[in-house]
């Protein structure tokens, strides 16, 4: 959480620091600042509560003239949403931003007596005064001594009143990326950031220093030691074109899907069979395991629950799904028979990296599902499958979602066939079948003014239900996540067959039902559940299948038909159609679809 991003070199600082923010604000926008030196070398901050078009208003049609400084977009943790709380923060010589969390702030605030001078309820201003107390006219020894003393996770920027144009960087766990060019060196919380420089980067080790001014950047361990960086290639192709024309981009990354899950599918089909070849993931692993663990958080986790029914159903193998959050805490029974797969788009959530660090330190093999390339989760992993949905920059994920879903299906064919659970033509009929899903999905798509129309049905429901079975129930509590994020009305997935043992209480002709039925073996039950909430008064949604002809289509408020797969492969098409119900709500109530109160993109706070 937080966007970062630090910049010396030729070019105006000011105006580069602000078109950065604005594209790194899915990360936090609550409020927004920058420190820059200017012309006299004197740091000047500029800061508010709000989005980074506000703090660029606050700036009118002047600029402060210099060539370094830092910027910072805000997720709050300690202390409200107001201008004081934004970073930069300031105290004695020390300017400084930060990204994470200091658990021991209030201690440090009593052992260096830093109350007196406090203008902030920040954690992040008490790091500021533990480095100026150490501080004696040499940077990297104040830094050293103060880090060893903060508790918690950090990504730290600091300028120092005597040196204005030098930027200094240390980091535990929260992810900072440095990058050289041309036109000046800069350090960002995201590759993206640093990448429209140049594709060369590196990332940040913990606990070591980077000292960068115009003309170099140096890297320091703890002990002082110079140190070379291992220097990284981005094949990361930032989105030229924005929002493509579309309102928000979670409409343009919905319609981005069948491309995307045709980029992330084609390249590991070789004669119609999966190979994970390319990605070094070697077969011994998907052989030698004898349980499979996810670990996950939201949407991702939503994923791992799809494949949860694909490893049971397909494989005959037990498969857990762990809220990563929960995970460590939970005593989970790991060895080194375990495959853990950690699903992330991010691959900096702390939640699931930490889980994975975990299962690492118990022995299991570990394999990731992840968008963002380099990424810390897919470095602490032994093994890394990566998803090309691209980036997906509004908060609520889509094409990420539909991306890990189709890695997932094909690792379930790939372990078939090492497993010798399916012979290589049920492979090639599995795999058909997932060929088929950028069609169908497509189609989906072509079909959005239903769903639109649809969704005009609950815009003004405070609470509503999502019901199904099976598979169904697992595609509705990502479609349900969807809509309580970006439309804020409190919606339930809920297992249709578990209503009747408390919650149907709830149903009324007040709360809108949205119901899908994709699955052949449990339609009929999953019929006779929807009828028991429309004999309570609720207007139902049906989500179902073309082929499944659903009688007396009139009792329902509306009906959406989709293409026909397989029952394993519907939830793709029906992710798809819910993505779009929830993304309307939140469009045709006027919300700002793309940044969601109270959330950020990449959550690297515990
Ligand atoms: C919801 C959403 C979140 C993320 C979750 C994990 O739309 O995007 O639930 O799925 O925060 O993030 P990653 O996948 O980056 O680990």
């Amino acid at each position: 959480m937080c966007g970062i991003i630090g910049y010396t070199g030729n070019k105006d600082v000011t105006e580069m620091l602000l078109d950065t923010l604005e594209m790194l604000e899915y990360r936090g926008y609550d409020s927004a600042g920058i420190a820059v030196s200017d012309t006299d070398g004197k740091i000047r901050i500029v800061k508010c509560a709000g989005r980074v078009k506000e703090l660029r208003h606050l700036f009118g049609s002047s600029q402060i003239n210099g060539n370094s400084g830092m910027g910072h977009t805000r997720w709050a943790t300690h202390g409200g949403v107001t201008d004081q709380n934004a970073h930069p923060h300031r105290y004695g010589h020390i300017t400084l931003i930060h990204n994470g969390i200091i658990e021991n702030y209030r201690e440090l605030k009593e052992k260096y007596q830093l109350q007196d001078m406090l203008n902030s309820e920040t954690d992040t201003e008490i790091v500021a005064g533990v480095i100026n107390h150490f501080y004696n006219g040499d940077p990297l020894d104040a830094i050293r001594k103060s880090v060893v003393k903060l508790k918690g996770t950090f990504a730290l920027v600091i300028m120092f009143d005597d040196f204005p144009d030098t930027i200094f960087a240390i980091r535990n766990v929260s992810p900072i990326v440095v990058s050289s060019s041309n036109e000046g060196n800069v350090l960002a919380s995201d590759v993206a950031a640093v990448c429209q420089f140049s594709k060369e980067y590196f990332v940040l080790p913990e606990l070591h220093t980077i000292v960068m001014n115009r003309e170099c950047v140096l890297l320091y361990d703890l002990s002082g030691e110079c140190v070379e960086p291992d220097i990284l290639t981005a094949d990361w192709e930032l989105g030229q074109n924005g929002k493509g024309g579309f309102p928000f981009y979670m409409e343009k990354e919905i319609m981005e899907q069948p491309e995307v899950i045709q980029k992330t599918i084609e390249g590991r089909i070789v004669n119609g069979l999966p190979f994970f070849s390319k990605d070094e993931v070697t077969d011994e692993i998907l052989k030698e395991c004898n349980r499979i663990c996810v670990v996950a958080c939201g949407t991702a986790m939503h994923a791992g629950l799809v494949g949860q029914v694909l490893a049971q159903s397909v494989l005959g193998i037990h498969m857990d799904v762990e809220l990563a959050s929960e995970f460590m805490y939970a005593d989970p029974v790991i060895d080194d028979q375990t495959l853990v797969i950690a699903i992330s788009q991010s691959g900096e959530t702390i939640d699931t990296l930490e889980a994975l660090k975990y299962a690492k330190r118990a022995g299991a093999k570990t394999l990731s599902i992840i968008n963002v390339r380099g990424a810390s989760i897919a470095r602490e992993s032994d093994y890394v499958i990566y998803t090309y949905a691209g980036p997906e920059v509004a908060v609520a994920s889509t094409k990420a979602y539909t991306t890990q879903l189709s890695v997932l299906y094909l690792l379930t064919a790939r372990m078939a066939l090492v497993r010798g659970v399916l012979n290589e033509g049920e492979v090639r009929t599995f795999i058909s079948e997932l060929q088929r899903t950028p069609e169908m999905v497509d189609q989906v798509l072509q079909k959005r003014d239903q769903i639109h129309k649809m969704a005009r049905r609950v815009l003004d429901a405070r609470d509503t239900f999502m019901i199904g079975r099976g598979l169904d129930y697992s595609i509705l509590l990502e479609g349900s996540l969807k809509l309580k994020e970006i439309s804020y009305i409190h919606s339930e997935a809920y297992a249709s067959g578990e209503l009747k043992h408390g919650t149907i209480a709830l149903i009324t002709d007040k709360t809108p039902v949205v119901a899908m039925v994709t699955q052949s073996r449990l339609k009929d039950k999953e019929m006779s559940n929807i009828r028991e909430v429309c004999s309570r008064g609720a207007k139902v949604m049906l989500f179902t299948r073309e082929s499944f002809q659903i009688s007396g289509m009139d009792e329902w408020s509306e009906v959406f038909e989709l293409p026909d797969m397989q029952d394993l492969f519907m939830v793709l098409p029906a992710s798809v159609a819910l993505q779009l119900f929830a993304y309307y709500v939140s469009a045709d109530k006027g919300y700002d679809v793309d940044k969601p109160r109270n959330l950020a993109k990449v959550v690297t706070v515990e």
